[in-house]
């Protein structure tokens, strides 16, 4: 199949154009190309092929139509326009703008090209405040953040688009926290600016590219009073993708979650990055982040059976995989 990767970040969707190129023809569609430049030359030293680039934005309904229909496109994957929880506080207005405006744009771009078939990229935000666990997607549906909420009207806006018209094909992947890089170590997350998630700033910390870890709040009601996250290899995430496009087929608009299952807390992760760099992490708490939820793990059942899917790789590889691509990149960090 031809298969468009709109990203803006890069990180899960140039994992997934990776697993993508054995087996389908991909072209990349992404915001940001200073980033993309240097990652499409390692995706080409990865795959061994080029990899079609186009500078859009998502939101750029014309430009879409035409690379839809230029290069043949079957299924489109829609990773997050911007995806971080605390920022998403902060700036609301962008994390309406960029997500849910970037869908309202897809759509028409999608249907006017007759390739109505999409696997959105989705989130645990979307549940909010778990009322049990491990969360399945019986869970209701409720975000404690603009970023969650952004997922969580789009999620229903395509339900409201899919529900009448049989041609749409549609999956909503809910994943967790992916972190680590592919066994390559040529392509992983360099945030620009100070990382929003845990794993990269972990990494600089451990690099000594940044003095200490902050971690937020301590008296949460879990095992350590620390925050307790379900941590997913990338390449298990990108594996769910790949597993949803041939999903795709046979239905329309489910949320399927994609998460190991297990509940790590920040003092875990903190403890298993030092055991994996060798090296002592500092670290002060600060009071809890707006936005966040004391604990949120997977019940991943559903894509095991759906999707025939697991993630097996265990969280000694997430952290090895991670350091091993922060000390071979040496990764300059901007304040
Ligand atoms: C993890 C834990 C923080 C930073 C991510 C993605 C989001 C979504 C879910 C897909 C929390 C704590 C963090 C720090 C800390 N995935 N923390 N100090 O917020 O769970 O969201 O996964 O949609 O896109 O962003 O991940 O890594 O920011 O936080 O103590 O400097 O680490 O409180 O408990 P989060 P995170």
């Amino acid at each position: 199949m031809n298969v468009l990767l709109t990203s803006r970040t890069g990180y899960i969707g140039y994992h997934t154009g990776v697993l993508l190129q054995s087996g389908h023809r991909v072209v990349l569609y992404d915001y940001q190309s200073n980033s993309s430049d240097e990652v499409l030359e390692k995706l080409a030293q990865i795959t061994g092929q080029q990899t079609p680039f186009i500078k859009g934005d998502v939101r750029d309904t014309e430009l879409l139509k035409s690379m839809l229909a230029a290069y043949h496109i079957d299924v489109v994957v829609r990773f997050a326009g911007l995806k971080a929880v605390g920022e998403s506080v902060e700036k609301p207005v962008d994390y309406y703008a960029n997500n849910v405006q970037g869908a309202i744009c897809l759509l028409p771009a999608m249907k006017s090209a007759r390739g109505q078939a999409l696997v959105f990229s989705s989130s645990a935000t979307v549940y909010g405040e778990p009322r049990y666990l491990r969360l399945d997607e019986s869970h209701p549906t409720g975000a404690t953040n603009p970023y969650g909420r952004s997922k969580l009207h789009i999620e229903e806006m395509l339900s409201d688009v899919a529900t009448p018209d049989p041609a749409w094909r549609m999956a909503c992947l809910c994943y967790f926290n992916p972190v680590g890089v592919h066994e390559s170590g040529l392509v992983g997350e360099n945030p620009s600016g100070v990382p929003n998630n845990l794993m990269p700033h972990i990494a600089q910390v451990a690099a000594g590219q940044r003095a200490e870890r902050s971690v937020f709040c301590d008296d949460y009601p879990t095992a350590d009073g620390t925050g307790v996250k379900d941590y997913i290899h990338v390449m298990d995430l990108t594996e769910g993708y790949v597993a949803a496009l041939a999903f795709l087929s046979q239905t329309t608009g489910h949320a399927i979650n994609l998460g190991a299952g297990k509940g790590y807390s920040v003092r875990d992760m903190i403890r298993a990055f030092e055991r994996a760099s060798g090296r002592q992490l500092p670290y002060k708490f600060f009071a809890r982040r707006a936005g966040d939820v004391a604990a949120c793990y997977s019940d991943s059942q559903k894509a095991s059976k759906a999707l025939n899917w697991r993630a097996p790789r265990a969280l000694g590889n997430m952290y090895t995989s991670t350091w091993r691509f922060q000390q071979s990149h040496r990764l300059s960090i901007t304040s």
